[in-house]
């Protein structure tokens, strides 16, 4: 899918958080810049969450409060550290009764879940994006 303005990202952020439940794990993948706070940020205006969607950075992992919450990570430090410990995000809790976004996360977290929806985002010379959805796992079958 073309997403040709960050606005249009946001857009195709909300019409994903339609078809988002409870326990569901989206894993952003590309490079800085790429979108995927972005992509977050009209994931969190469509589920309704409380709160402004920023880089996690420098938290690594932030709850958005909500009709269905929204538990955004940014794995890049976790896959840095060469050591992964989810159990230090202190997100257990929060998983079942969240959506879960993690920037960075493909080859860290899939774990996490049995399932998992990965969005890869490119982006081009001409500053527009590329988005690619997979569903990975029964709950995409
Ligand atoms: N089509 C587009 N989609 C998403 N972001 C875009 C687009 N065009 C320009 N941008 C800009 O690119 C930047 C993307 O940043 P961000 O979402 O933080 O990326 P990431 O989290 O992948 O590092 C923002 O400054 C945004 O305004
Ligand atoms: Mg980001």
């Amino acid at each position: 899918m073309r997403l040709a303005t960050v606005a249009e990202t946001r857009a195709f952020g909300r019409s994903l958080a339609a078809q988002l439940q409870a326990g569901d794990l989206v894993i952003l993948s590309g490079p800085l810049g790429a979108g995927k706070t972005a992509l977050t940020q009209g994931i969190g205006e469509g589920l309704g969450v409380t709160g402004r969607v920023t880089s996690p950075t420098f938290v690594i992992a932030r709850v958005h409060r909500g009709p269905l919450p929204l538990v955004h990570v940014d794995a890049y430090r976790l896959r840095d550290s060469g050591r992964l410990d989810l159990d230090d995000l202190g997100i257990d809790e929060e998983l079942d009764r969240a959506v879960v976004v993690v920037e960075w996360g493909e080859g860290v977290v899939e774990q996490l879940s049995d399932s998992h929806l990965e969005v890869r985002l490119e982006r081009h010379d001409d500053d527009t994006r590329t988005a690619t959805v997979t569903g990975v796992g029964p709950r995409w079958a």
